[in-house]
C-alpha cells in the first residue's frame, strides 16, 4: 500500500473500509516493528490519536506515548488523552506537564514568530528528555497525514509542534500518511475513539500561544480558555459545532474600561473568529446568529474573570490569516 499514490487508491469513506484499511495496517505494523518498541508524541490531534490507536490495536504496550502538555492546550484536552489512552486503552502513556517550563520560556516574548519558535524548540526539547529516559526505543510513530506531505505556505512558520529532531535515529512508523482528514477520521470511528476527538476542529501546534496575543500571562491565557471552553460548548449545543470548520477566541493584550456591579471594572475583549474553509488557504465567515451570539457575550461576559468586552471578527482569509498571530 505505500508504493500505491494516493490518485490511485480507493478513498476510505465507509466503516467497511476503514476496517479493511485497519486489518491492512495492523498487519503492516507487527510485520515493520515486530517485538521492538515505538514511540510517539500523542498531542491528542486527530492524525496523533488515530495513529495511537491504530498502534495500540496492532502491538499494545509495544507502543509508549509521550503527552506534553504545554501548558496552551485548550481546556480539558490533556485530561481527555490521559482518559481514553492512559485508561479507557490502557496504553503505555508517559504524561508531561511542562507548563511552567513553557511559559517561563515565553514570559515577555510578544513577538508571534519568536513565540512560535520558542514553543516548537521546546516542545522538542522535552520529548528529547522523555524520550532519552526510555529504553529499547527502535521506532518513531508520527501522525503525518497526505497534506502535510504536500503543503508549505512560507507566510508563517508552520512547523508544527511535534516535529522531531533530524538526528533523532529512529525508523519511521506513518500508518496515514496516504489518508486525507476525512479518511483519518473515518478510520478513527471504526477504531472507537470518541466523536469529540475524532471530529475535532484542527488546533495549531502552538495552541493557545498564538490566540493569547502578544506577550502571554497566565491571568490572560486562564481567561482565554475559559471562553474558547464556553464558545465550543454553545457552538456544540446550537450545531454550529458540525458547520463551521474552525471557531475561537482571541483575546488581546490591552484593556479597556467596563463596569460591573456599579464599580469600575478593566478587562479585556475576547473575540470570536469562526471560519468556513476547505483547505486553510482561504476562508469565509460563518453567520452566527444574534440571539447566540448575545448569549454568548452573556456568558463570557459574566464566567469569564477579566473578559468585559465580546467582539466578532468578520474579516475573510486573505485579508486576515485564521488566527491572529
Ligand atoms: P492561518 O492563520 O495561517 O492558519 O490562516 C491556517 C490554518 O493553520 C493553522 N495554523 C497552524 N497550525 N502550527 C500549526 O500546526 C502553526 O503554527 C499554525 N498556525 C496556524 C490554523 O489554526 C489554521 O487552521
Amino acid at each position: 500500500m505505500s508504493n500505491v499514490r494516493p490518485e490511485t487508491m480507493e478513498r476510505i469513506t465507509t466503516p467497511a473500509l476503514a476496517e479493511a484499511f485497519i486489518a491492512e495496517q495492523v498487519a503492516l505494523i507487527r510485520q515493520q516493528v515486530g517485538d521492538k518498541k515505538v514511540l510517539l508524541a500523542l498531542s491528542g490531534g486527530v492524525d496523533s490519536s488515530v495513529v495511537a490507536a491504530l498502534l495500540i490495536k496492532a502491538i499494545g504496550k509495544q507502543l509508549v506515548c509521550v503527552h506534553v502538555n504545554h501548558g496552551l492546550m485548550r481546556k480539558g484536552e490533556s485530561e481527555q488523552v490521559i482518559e481514553v489512552f492512559g485508561k479507557a486503552l490502557d496504553a503505555n502513556l508517559v504524561y508531561v506537564d511542562a507548563t511552567d517550563r513553557f511559559l517561563d520560556l515565553l514570559k515577555d516574548v510578544s513577538d508571534p514568530e519568536k513565540k512560535r519558535k520558542i514553543i516548537g524548540g521546546e516542545f522538542i526539547k522535552v520529548f528529547d528528555e522523555e524520550a532519552a529516559k526510555l529504553e529499547g526505543i527502535s521506532f518513531l510513530a508520527q501522525g503525518t497525514i497526505y497534506p502535510d506531505i504536500l503543503e508549505s505556505d512560507g507566510v508563517k512558520a508552520h512547523h508544527n509542534v511535534g516535529g522531531l529532531p533530524e538526528d533523532m535515529e529512529m525508523e519511521l512508523v506513518e500508518p496515514v500518511k496516504l489518508l486525507y482528514k476525512d479518511e483519518v477520521r473515518v478510520v478513527g470511528d471504526a477504531l472507537g475513539l470518541p466523536h469529540n476527538m475524532v471530529y475535532r476542529q484542527p488546533f495549531p501546534g502552538p495552541g493557545l500561544g498564538v490566540r493569547c496575543l502578544g506577550a502571554i500571562t497566565r491571568d490572560r491565557l486562564a481567561a482565554l480558555r475559559e471562553a474558547d471552553a464556553i464558545l465550543r460548548e454553545e457552538f456544540d449545543k446550537s450545531g454550529l459545532a458540525d458547520k463551521v470548520w474552525q471557531y475561537f477566541i482571541a483575546v488581546p493584550d490591552f484593556k479597556s474600561v467596563g463596569v460591573r456591579d456599579g464599580k469600575r471594572y478593566e478587562g479585556w475583549p475576547a473575540i470570536i473568529r469562526a471560519v468556513n474553509t476547505t483547505d486553510a488557504m482561504t476562508a469565509t465567515i460563518e453567520e452566527i446568529p444574534y440571539s447566540l451570539l448575545h448569549h454568548i457575550t452573556d456568558r463570557i461576559t459574566h464566567e469569564v474573570e477579566g473578559i468585559n468586552r465580546v467582539l466578532l471578527d468578520l474579516t475573510p482569509k486573505p485579508i486576515g490569516t485564521i488566527e491572529w498571530e
